[in-house]
Protein backbone atom coordinates (compact mmCIF):
# COMPACT_ATOMS: atom_id res chain seq x y z
CA UNK A 1 0.00 0.00 0.00
CA UNK A 2 1.34 3.60 -0.48
CA UNK A 3 2.23 5.74 2.19
CA UNK A 4 0.30 9.32 2.65
CA UNK A 5 2.05 12.05 2.90
CA UNK A 6 -0.17 15.22 3.11
CA UNK A 7 -3.31 14.42 4.45
CA UNK A 8 -6.17 16.30 3.87
CA UNK A 9 -8.86 16.09 6.46
CA UNK A 10 -11.91 17.98 5.67
CA UNK A 11 -13.99 18.97 9.01
CA UNK A 12 -11.21 18.74 10.97
CA UNK A 13 -12.44 21.19 13.60
CA UNK A 14 -15.59 20.11 14.64
CA UNK A 15 -16.27 16.92 16.84
CA UNK A 16 -15.07 13.74 15.20
CA UNK A 17 -12.46 15.65 12.77
CA UNK A 18 -10.57 17.05 15.73
CA UNK A 19 -10.80 14.19 17.73
CA UNK A 20 -9.18 12.02 14.62
CA UNK A 21 -6.32 14.90 13.94
CA UNK A 22 -5.22 14.38 17.45
CA UNK A 23 -5.56 10.83 17.58
CA UNK A 24 -3.61 10.71 14.43
CA UNK A 25 -0.95 12.64 15.91
CA UNK A 26 -0.49 11.60 19.16
CA UNK A 27 -1.52 7.90 18.79
CA UNK A 28 -0.12 6.41 15.48
CA UNK A 29 3.11 6.21 13.69
CA UNK A 30 2.11 8.57 11.31
CA UNK A 31 5.05 10.92 10.44
CA UNK A 32 3.26 12.83 7.31
CA UNK A 33 1.68 16.02 7.50
CA UNK A 34 -1.89 16.92 8.38
CA UNK A 35 -4.13 19.88 6.37
CA UNK A 36 -6.80 20.15 7.91
CA UNK A 37 -9.95 22.59 5.35
CA UNK A 38 -12.63 23.72 7.69
CA UNK A 39 -15.26 26.01 6.75
CA UNK A 40 -15.70 26.82 10.44
CA UNK A 41 -19.72 26.81 10.58
CA UNK A 42 -21.46 27.02 13.79
CA UNK A 43 -20.03 23.66 14.86
CA UNK A 44 -16.58 24.10 13.73
CA UNK A 45 -14.37 25.71 16.30
CA UNK A 46 -10.39 26.42 16.47
CA UNK A 47 -10.10 25.85 19.63
CA UNK A 48 -10.41 22.04 19.33
CA UNK A 49 -7.12 21.79 17.89
CA UNK A 50 -5.26 24.44 19.70
CA UNK A 51 -3.09 21.97 21.74
CA UNK A 52 -2.06 19.97 17.83
CA UNK A 53 -1.58 23.74 16.13
CA UNK A 54 1.64 24.09 19.23
CA UNK A 55 2.83 20.56 19.10
CA UNK A 56 2.75 19.87 15.88
CA UNK A 57 3.80 23.08 13.95
CA UNK A 58 6.05 21.77 11.25
CA UNK A 59 3.27 18.67 10.56
CA UNK A 60 -0.35 20.82 10.60
CA UNK A 61 -1.61 23.12 8.61
CA UNK A 62 -5.00 24.78 8.99
CA UNK A 63 -6.97 26.36 5.52
CA UNK A 64 -10.16 28.21 6.08
CA UNK A 65 -12.39 26.84 3.06
CA UNK A 66 -15.60 25.78 1.99
CA UNK A 67 -15.88 22.08 0.40
CA UNK A 68 -18.40 23.95 -2.12
CA UNK A 69 -15.73 26.63 -3.36
CA UNK A 70 -14.56 24.02 -6.02
CA UNK A 71 -11.60 26.80 -7.00
CA UNK A 72 -10.26 27.11 -3.31
CA UNK A 73 -10.36 23.25 -2.94
CA UNK A 74 -8.37 22.83 -6.28
CA UNK A 75 -5.59 25.39 -4.74
CA UNK A 76 -5.45 23.80 -1.89
CA UNK A 77 -4.96 20.41 -3.07
CA UNK A 78 -2.22 21.80 -5.45
CA UNK A 79 -0.49 24.05 -2.66
CA UNK A 80 -0.11 20.96 -0.14
CA UNK A 81 0.29 18.19 -2.91
CA UNK A 82 -2.54 16.21 -1.43
CA UNK A 83 -2.68 12.52 -1.87
CA UNK A 84 -5.50 11.76 0.53
CA UNK A 85 -8.97 12.86 1.74
CA UNK A 86 -10.44 12.16 5.14
CA UNK A 87 -13.61 13.90 4.47
CA UNK A 88 -15.36 14.34 7.61
CA UNK A 89 -16.92 17.37 6.52
CA UNK A 90 -20.40 17.83 6.41
CA UNK A 91 -23.93 19.35 8.56
CA UNK A 92 -24.31 16.93 11.04
CA UNK A 93 -27.60 16.95 13.12
CA UNK A 94 -30.97 15.41 12.29
CA UNK A 95 -32.96 18.66 13.79
CA UNK A 96 -31.32 20.98 12.01
CA UNK A 97 -31.85 19.31 8.41
CA UNK A 98 -35.07 18.90 9.92
CA UNK A 99 -35.46 22.96 9.84
CA UNK A 100 -33.50 23.74 7.03
CA UNK A 101 -32.32 20.95 4.56
CA UNK A 102 -30.61 23.39 1.92
CA UNK A 103 -27.21 23.68 3.66
CA UNK A 104 -27.31 19.63 4.02
CA UNK A 105 -27.83 19.19 0.03
CA UNK A 106 -24.98 22.02 -0.80
CA UNK A 107 -22.10 20.43 2.18
CA UNK A 108 -23.15 16.90 2.41
CA UNK A 109 -23.56 16.33 -1.85
CA UNK A 110 -22.35 19.40 -3.90
CA UNK A 111 -19.13 19.36 -1.66
CA UNK A 112 -18.30 15.79 -1.74
CA UNK A 113 -18.85 15.72 -5.15
CA UNK A 114 -16.04 18.97 -5.61
CA UNK A 115 -13.44 16.53 -3.37
CA UNK A 116 -14.14 13.62 -5.64
CA UNK A 117 -13.47 15.35 -8.60
CA UNK A 118 -10.54 16.99 -7.66
CA UNK A 119 -9.00 13.87 -6.36
CA UNK A 120 -10.13 12.20 -10.17
CA UNK A 121 -7.63 14.64 -11.63
CA UNK A 122 -5.02 13.67 -9.40
CA UNK A 123 -5.12 9.83 -9.90
CA UNK A 124 -1.99 9.48 -10.41
CA UNK A 125 -0.67 9.90 -7.25
CA UNK A 126 -3.57 9.64 -4.89
CA UNK A 127 -3.44 7.07 -2.49
CA UNK A 128 -6.69 6.98 -0.76
CA UNK A 129 -10.45 9.25 -0.39
CA UNK A 130 -11.90 7.91 3.07
CA UNK A 131 -15.69 8.68 3.57
CA UNK A 132 -16.91 9.45 6.79
CA UNK A 133 -20.55 8.17 6.92
CA UNK A 134 -23.37 7.00 9.41
CA UNK A 135 -25.51 4.30 9.91
CA UNK A 136 -28.58 6.32 9.20
CA UNK A 137 -28.67 5.95 6.01
CA UNK A 138 -29.94 2.44 6.05
CA UNK A 139 -33.22 4.17 8.23
CA UNK A 140 -34.80 2.47 11.04
CA UNK A 141 -35.00 -0.88 12.27
CA UNK A 142 -38.21 -2.48 14.23
CA UNK A 143 -37.24 -4.46 17.20
CA UNK A 144 -35.10 -7.14 16.27
CA UNK A 145 -32.62 -7.38 13.18
CA UNK A 146 -28.97 -5.47 12.48
CA UNK A 147 -27.97 -3.02 9.69
CA UNK A 148 -24.37 -5.25 7.64
CA UNK A 149 -22.94 -3.84 5.21
CA UNK A 150 -25.08 -5.22 2.55
CA UNK A 151 -28.44 -3.83 4.21
CA UNK A 152 -30.28 -1.39 1.47
CA UNK A 153 -30.24 2.24 2.04
CA UNK A 154 -33.69 3.85 3.41
CA UNK A 155 -32.88 6.82 4.64
CA UNK A 156 -35.43 9.05 6.89
CA UNK A 157 -34.19 12.34 7.08
CA UNK A 158 -33.07 15.23 4.75
CA UNK A 159 -29.43 14.35 6.79
CA UNK A 160 -28.89 10.87 5.97
CA UNK A 161 -30.51 11.33 2.86
CA UNK A 162 -27.61 13.52 2.05
CA UNK A 163 -25.27 11.48 3.60
CA UNK A 164 -26.13 8.45 1.24
CA UNK A 165 -26.45 10.17 -1.68
CA UNK A 166 -22.65 10.84 -0.93
CA UNK A 167 -21.80 7.36 -0.24
CA UNK A 168 -23.55 6.67 -3.62
CA UNK A 169 -21.23 9.42 -5.16
CA UNK A 170 -17.65 7.80 -3.39
CA UNK A 171 -18.61 4.37 -4.81
CA UNK A 172 -19.48 5.43 -8.20
CA UNK A 173 -16.46 7.16 -8.00
CA UNK A 174 -14.29 3.72 -7.56
CA UNK A 175 -16.60 1.71 -9.70
CA UNK A 176 -16.44 4.03 -12.82
CA UNK A 177 -13.25 5.87 -12.31
CA UNK A 178 -11.21 3.30 -10.06
CA UNK A 179 -10.67 6.26 -7.52
CA UNK A 180 -9.00 4.54 -4.38
CA UNK A 181 -12.16 4.77 -1.84
CA UNK A 182 -13.12 3.18 0.97
CA UNK A 183 -16.32 3.97 3.31
CA UNK A 184 -17.12 3.53 7.08
CA UNK A 185 -20.78 4.38 7.93
CA UNK A 186 -20.74 4.42 11.88
CA UNK A 187 -23.62 4.81 14.79
CA UNK A 188 -23.62 7.81 17.03
CA UNK A 189 -20.63 8.60 18.88
CA UNK A 190 -19.85 10.93 21.89
CA UNK A 191 -16.75 12.63 23.93
CA UNK A 192 -15.42 15.41 24.43
CA UNK A 193 -15.77 18.31 21.57
CA UNK A 194 -19.41 17.18 20.75
CA UNK A 195 -21.47 20.26 20.00
CA UNK A 196 -24.20 20.28 22.63
CA UNK A 197 -26.69 20.08 20.13
CA UNK A 198 -26.30 16.62 20.04
CA UNK A 199 -28.32 13.84 23.07
CA UNK A 200 -25.69 13.63 25.11
CA UNK A 201 -23.83 16.98 25.49
CA UNK A 202 -26.67 18.56 25.66
CA UNK A 203 -28.28 16.79 28.18
CA UNK A 204 -25.31 16.81 30.08
CA UNK A 205 -24.69 20.74 30.39
CA UNK A 206 -28.66 20.83 30.84
CA UNK A 207 -28.22 18.27 33.78
CA UNK A 208 -25.43 20.49 34.90
CA UNK A 209 -27.10 23.79 35.44
CA UNK A 210 -30.87 22.44 36.42
CA UNK A 211 -32.59 22.82 33.09
CA UNK A 212 -35.38 20.10 31.79
CA UNK A 213 -33.71 17.60 29.63
CA UNK A 214 -36.25 17.32 26.57
CA UNK A 215 -36.87 13.77 25.27
CA UNK A 216 -38.43 13.38 22.16
CA UNK A 217 -41.41 11.01 22.06
CA UNK A 218 -41.47 8.05 24.60
CA UNK A 219 -37.84 7.99 24.86
CA UNK A 220 -37.77 4.55 23.78
CA UNK A 221 -35.80 5.26 20.42
CA UNK A 222 -32.62 2.94 20.88
CA UNK A 223 -29.44 3.94 19.23
CA UNK A 224 -25.89 2.06 19.29
CA UNK A 225 -23.38 3.72 21.20
CA UNK A 226 -19.33 4.47 20.38
CA UNK A 227 -16.92 6.46 22.17
CA UNK A 228 -15.00 8.79 19.89
CA UNK A 229 -11.57 7.56 20.46
CA UNK A 230 -12.67 4.17 18.95
CA UNK A 231 -14.80 5.55 16.22
CA UNK A 232 -11.00 7.19 14.80
CA UNK A 233 -9.12 3.77 16.00
CA UNK A 234 -11.49 2.59 13.70
CA UNK A 235 -11.14 4.78 10.95
CA UNK A 236 -7.16 4.95 10.90
CA UNK A 237 -7.67 0.76 10.54
CA UNK A 238 -9.52 0.62 7.85
CA UNK A 239 -7.65 3.31 6.18
CA UNK A 240 -4.47 2.05 6.08
CA UNK A 241 -5.81 -1.98 6.31
CA UNK A 242 -9.08 -1.59 4.55
CA UNK A 243 -9.97 -3.03 0.93
CA UNK A 244 -10.51 -0.48 -1.75
CA UNK A 245 -13.88 0.29 -2.69
CA UNK A 246 -15.36 -1.62 0.08
CA UNK A 247 -17.94 -0.07 3.15
CA UNK A 248 -17.37 -1.40 6.54
CA UNK A 249 -19.75 -0.80 9.58
CA UNK A 250 -18.68 0.47 12.98
CA UNK A 251 -20.40 0.40 16.03
CA UNK A 252 -20.60 -0.02 19.83
CA UNK A 253 -22.47 -2.84 20.96
CA UNK A 254 -24.08 -0.08 23.25
CA UNK A 255 -27.67 -0.42 21.94
CA UNK A 256 -29.57 2.28 24.57
CA UNK A 257 -33.05 3.50 24.69
CA UNK A 258 -32.84 7.28 24.98
CA UNK A 259 -34.52 7.59 28.42
CA UNK A 260 -32.08 5.27 29.88
CA UNK A 261 -29.30 7.33 28.86
CA UNK A 262 -30.78 10.35 29.99
CA UNK A 263 -31.13 8.29 33.65
CA UNK A 264 -27.70 7.46 33.44
CA UNK A 265 -26.46 11.65 32.98
CA UNK A 266 -28.91 12.54 35.67
CA UNK A 267 -27.54 9.85 37.99
CA UNK A 268 -23.49 9.78 36.54
CA UNK A 269 -24.07 14.29 37.56
CA UNK A 270 -25.64 13.82 40.73
CA UNK A 271 -22.62 11.78 42.35
CA UNK A 272 -20.27 14.62 40.33
CA UNK A 273 -22.13 18.30 41.71
CA UNK A 274 -24.46 16.90 44.86
CA UNK A 275 -28.49 16.48 44.29
CA UNK A 276 -30.40 19.70 43.03
CA UNK A 277 -31.42 20.94 46.19
CA UNK A 278 -32.68 17.74 47.92
CA UNK A 279 -33.90 16.27 44.70
CA UNK A 280 -32.68 13.87 41.74
CA UNK A 281 -32.25 15.35 38.13
CA UNK A 282 -34.19 12.50 36.92
CA UNK A 283 -36.93 14.91 37.94
CA UNK A 284 -35.97 17.47 35.16
CA UNK A 285 -36.60 15.25 32.45
CA UNK A 286 -39.26 16.18 30.00
CA UNK A 287 -41.27 14.46 27.14
CA UNK A 288 -41.53 16.67 24.52
CA UNK A 289 -43.08 15.95 20.95
CA UNK A 290 -41.22 13.54 18.76
CA UNK A 291 -38.96 14.40 16.12
CA UNK A 292 -40.41 13.90 12.66
CA UNK A 293 -39.47 10.74 10.68
CA UNK A 294 -37.85 9.89 13.86
CA UNK A 295 -36.06 6.55 13.82
CA UNK A 296 -36.57 4.19 15.56
CA UNK A 297 -33.95 1.77 16.39
CA UNK A 298 -30.67 1.59 15.07
CA UNK A 299 -28.08 -1.40 15.46
CA UNK A 300 -24.77 -2.54 13.78
CA UNK A 301 -23.37 -5.56 12.84
CA UNK A 302 -19.74 -4.61 12.54
CA UNK A 303 -18.47 -8.26 12.30
CA UNK A 304 -16.60 -7.44 8.91
CA UNK A 305 -14.20 -4.82 10.32
CA UNK A 306 -13.37 -7.22 13.39
CA UNK A 307 -13.01 -9.96 10.81
CA UNK A 308 -10.85 -8.10 8.42
CA UNK A 309 -9.05 -5.93 10.72
CA UNK A 310 -9.23 -6.91 14.11
CA UNK A 311 -10.85 -3.78 15.60
CA UNK A 312 -13.41 -4.00 18.13
CA UNK A 313 -14.41 -1.16 20.97
CA UNK A 314 -12.69 -0.59 23.93
CA UNK A 315 -13.99 1.94 26.14
CA UNK A 316 -17.36 0.72 28.14
CA UNK A 317 -20.65 3.23 27.44
CA UNK A 318 -20.75 3.66 31.64
CA UNK A 319 -17.10 4.70 31.98
CA UNK A 320 -16.90 6.77 28.74
CA UNK A 321 -20.10 8.43 29.40
CA UNK A 322 -18.79 9.54 32.69
CA UNK A 323 -15.41 10.64 31.37
CA UNK A 324 -17.16 12.71 29.03
CA UNK A 325 -19.36 14.26 32.06
CA UNK A 326 -16.22 14.95 33.35
CA UNK A 327 -14.56 16.67 30.38
CA UNK A 328 -17.60 19.17 29.94
CA UNK A 329 -17.50 20.05 33.57
CA UNK A 330 -13.75 20.54 33.60
CA UNK A 331 -14.07 22.84 29.90
CA UNK A 332 -16.06 25.54 31.07
CA UNK A 333 -14.42 28.21 29.18
CA UNK A 334 -15.25 25.85 26.10
CA UNK A 335 -18.35 25.37 27.13
CA UNK A 336 -19.21 29.06 27.45
CA UNK A 337 -17.67 29.93 23.48
CA UNK A 338 -19.55 27.34 22.06
CA UNK A 339 -22.90 28.48 23.92
CA UNK A 340 -22.62 31.84 22.67
CA UNK A 341 -23.34 33.05 19.45
CA UNK A 342 -25.68 30.89 17.21
CA UNK A 343 -26.34 28.23 20.00
CA UNK A 344 -28.84 30.15 22.03
CA UNK A 345 -31.24 31.07 19.05
CA UNK A 346 -30.93 27.13 18.19
CA UNK A 347 -32.05 26.10 21.68
CA UNK A 348 -35.05 29.02 21.31
CA UNK A 349 -35.76 27.51 17.66
CA UNK A 350 -35.74 23.65 18.84
CA UNK A 351 -36.91 23.82 22.22
CA UNK A 352 -38.83 27.41 22.57
CA UNK A 353 -36.90 28.30 25.41
P1 LIG B 1 -19.73 18.34 13.41
O1 LIG B 1 -21.00 19.00 13.03
O2 LIG B 1 -19.26 18.39 14.83
O3 LIG B 1 -18.52 18.91 12.52
C1 LIG B 1 -18.65 19.15 11.15
C2 LIG B 1 -17.47 20.01 10.72
O4 LIG B 1 -17.57 20.23 9.30
C3 LIG B 1 -17.41 21.38 11.39
O5 LIG B 1 -16.09 21.66 11.80
C4 LIG B 1 -17.87 22.34 10.28
O6 LIG B 1 -17.31 23.64 10.41
C5 LIG B 1 -17.35 21.62 9.04
N1 LIG B 1 -18.10 22.00 7.84
C6 LIG B 1 -19.46 22.02 7.70
N2 LIG B 1 -19.76 22.46 6.45
C7 LIG B 1 -18.59 22.67 5.80
C8 LIG B 1 -18.25 23.12 4.49
N3 LIG B 1 -19.20 23.44 3.60
N4 LIG B 1 -16.95 23.21 4.15
C9 LIG B 1 -15.98 22.91 5.05
N5 LIG B 1 -16.23 22.51 6.31
C10 LIG B 1 -17.52 22.39 6.68
O7 LIG B 1 -19.88 16.83 12.91
P2 LIG B 1 -19.33 15.48 13.54
O8 LIG B 1 -20.31 14.98 14.53
O9 LIG B 1 -17.91 15.66 13.90
O10 LIG B 1 -19.43 14.53 12.25
C11 LIG B 1 -18.36 14.43 11.33
C12 LIG B 1 -18.73 13.43 10.24
O11 LIG B 1 -19.05 12.17 10.84
C13 LIG B 1 -19.96 13.83 9.43
O12 LIG B 1 -19.71 13.51 8.09
C14 LIG B 1 -21.08 12.98 10.00
O13 LIG B 1 -22.05 12.70 9.02
C15 LIG B 1 -20.31 11.73 10.39
N6 LIG B 1 -20.89 10.93 11.50
C16 LIG B 1 -21.17 11.53 12.69
C17 LIG B 1 -21.68 10.74 13.74
C18 LIG B 1 -21.97 11.36 15.09
O14 LIG B 1 -22.49 10.67 15.97
N7 LIG B 1 -21.64 12.62 15.34
C19 LIG B 1 -21.87 9.38 13.56
C20 LIG B 1 -21.56 8.80 12.32
C21 LIG B 1 -21.06 9.60 11.29
P1 LIG C 1 -28.99 13.03 18.20
O1 LIG C 1 -27.91 13.22 19.19
O2 LIG C 1 -29.59 14.23 17.55
O3 LIG C 1 -28.43 11.99 17.11
P2 LIG C 1 -29.20 11.25 15.89
O4 LIG C 1 -30.53 11.87 15.69
O5 LIG C 1 -28.29 11.53 14.75
O6 LIG C 1 -29.28 9.82 16.28
O7 LIG C 1 -30.18 12.23 18.90
C1 LIG C 1 -29.99 10.95 19.47
C2 LIG C 1 -31.34 10.46 19.94
O8 LIG C 1 -31.80 11.30 21.00
C3 LIG C 1 -32.42 10.51 18.87
O9 LIG C 1 -33.28 9.38 19.00
C4 LIG C 1 -33.18 11.78 19.18
C5 LIG C 1 -33.06 11.90 20.68
N1 LIG C 1 -33.05 13.28 21.23
C6 LIG C 1 -33.95 13.65 22.23
O10 LIG C 1 -34.77 12.84 22.70
N2 LIG C 1 -33.90 14.93 22.71
C7 LIG C 1 -33.03 15.86 22.23
O11 LIG C 1 -33.06 17.03 22.69
C8 LIG C 1 -32.11 15.46 21.21
C9 LIG C 1 -31.11 16.45 20.64
C10 LIG C 1 -32.15 14.16 20.74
Amino acid sequence: MKIISNLMVTGGSGFIGSNFIRYVFDKTNYEGRIINIDKLTYAGNPDNLRAIEENYCNRYCFERADICDFDALEDIFSRHDIDAVCHFAAESHVDRSIKRPGEFIFTNIVGTYNLLEIARARMDRFVLFHHISTDEVYGSLGKRGVFRETTRYKPSSPYSASKASSDHLVSAYHKTFGLPVTISNCSNNYGPFQFPEKLIPLMALNAIDGKPLPVYGDGKNVRDWLYVEDHCDAIWQIMNGGKRGDTYNIGGNMEMENIVIVEMICDIVDELCGLLGDRSRRNLITFVKDRPGHDRRYAIDFSKLTGHLGWHPRESFQSGLKKTIRWYMDNAAWVGRVRSGDYQSWVKEQYGE
